[in-house]
């Protein structure tokens, strides 16, 4: 979104700090993604919750088509009211509690992501009790860094998530021969923030490795999910509004054979761009060698700078003002709430709108009210 669209006269009648929400551009988003899978009938993508779960944004994408993503029982919950169907819904997760798998069974949701065998047993005796057949996937680990956040990368062998690639027969063999479970495919994820289509080129060679060593050993592939994890242009989000959806699900299309329905769950990409962090500036402060721009929002509202050094890009709404370097930060007792250091900006007085791009994916899913703060509202371009 240009500085110049941002409906000014309308925030000048609201308390700030709030999300704001290009409804057009997600639609943007989601229709170009279609577009991008409309030639793969068996493929599917599935909105990955915990990057946004408003439940407005939600609604607007179950009305796309896409599935879910969940990483909760309450994320399948939430899934549910916005009328993704059940079948759509994947829940993956290293720590299912028994509440969250009974909820997934009762509404038939189309697959657990299951990461252990520990959980396998407890799926079955649970589905088991409840007449019900679970429809599993294993996560496998497939032992690949992505070039990412530290942070967030998840494929690597010695992390939380999956089973690592050498054990799956094993797992299979135990899924096959369990009651009241229903093997159905192979899961994976290899982090997140992901620009490098060389990262999803090597999980698919990973990935065909693994299915040819599993049909040599007469063993079910099933269906492949290849997790999300596709980045978007933090720096330039009026230039690249749009991930590269082509270059990605070409990758997929060019080196997973046709025979296997694929699954994605793409989290970021679909919402990133939407999301703008509007706050006021409170003070402007004259530090010995800086000055310091202090908003009213804080890492409480967008935790991603603090938590992971992310940058985000950051616009004076207010203001055509020369233009000047500040240290952008909140007013929450912590010296790592600070959004970036050095930003030039127009010149900035207090009351000025600032704009905290980007920050529809992992911004106000990730927010908590640290320091008795409210959380954020929410308000739609289209209201
Ligand atoms: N599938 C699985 C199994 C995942 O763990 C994730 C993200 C996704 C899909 C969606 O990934 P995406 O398409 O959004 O990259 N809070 C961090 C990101 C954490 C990602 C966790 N897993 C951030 O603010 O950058």
């Amino acid at each position: 979104m240009l500085k110049g669209s941002y409906p000014l006269e309308r925030f000048a009648q609201l308390p700030t700090p709030f999300y704001y929400y290009d409804t057009a551009l997600l639609q943007q988003t989601l229709d170009t993604v279609c577009a991008q899978v409309a030639d793969r009938p068996t493929w599917q993508v599935h909105y990955a919750i915990k990057a946004n779960h408003n439940p407005q944004i939600l609604r607007q994408i179950a009305v796309a088509g896409l599935g879910a993503d969940c990483v909760s029982g309450g994320e399948v919950q939430a899934a549910l009211d916005a009328g993704f169907v059940p079948e759509g819904i994947v829940f993956a997760g290293v720590g299912k509690a028994d509440w969250e798998m009974r909820l997934g069974l009762e509404a038939g949701i189309g697959r657990f992501n299951v990461e252990s065998t520990a959980e396998l047993q407890v799926l079955s005796e649970l589905a088991t009790s409840m007449g019900k057949t679970a429809l599993v996937s294993i996560r496998v680990n497939p032992d690949i860094g992505a070039h990412t956040l530290a942070g967030i990368t998840t494929g690597l062998a010695e992390n939380k998530f999956g089973i690592y690639h050498g054990q799956v027969e094993d797992v299979i063999r135990e899924a096959l021969s369990l009651p009241s479970i229903r093997y159905c495919g192979l899961h994976f994820h290899i982090g997140s923030q992901i620009l490098d289509m060389a990262d999803f080129a090597a999980l698919c060679n990973r990935i065909n490795d693994l299915c040819a060593r599993l049909e040599r050993r007469r063993l079910p592939v099933g269906d492949l999910n290849v997790g999300g994890g596709l980045g978007i242009e933090y720096g330039h989000p009026n230039h690249l509004p749009l991930a590269d959806f082509k270059s990605y699900f070409n990758t997929f299309k060019q080196l997973l054979p046709p025979k296997y329905p694929v699954h994605f769950e793409l989290g970021r990409s679909i919402v990133a761009s939407c999301g703008t962090l509007i706050s006021r500036v409170l003070y402007v402060k004259e530090g010995l060698a800086r000055k310091f721009a202090i908003l009213d929002a804080g890492m409480n509202d967008l935790v991603r700078p603090a938590m992971y050094h992310a940058t985000h890009r950051i616009e004076n709404l207010s203001s055509d003002g020369p233009e000047v370097p500040y240290d952008v930060v909140g007013p929450i007792c912590e010296s790592s709430d600070v959004f970036g250091k050095g930003v030039v900006l127009n010149e900035c007085h207090r009351g000025d709108f600032i704009a905290i791009r980007s920050a529809g994916a992992y911004g106000e899913s990730m927010a908590s009210n640290y320091n008795c703060r409210p959380f954020a509202p929410s308000i739609f371009s289209d209201f």
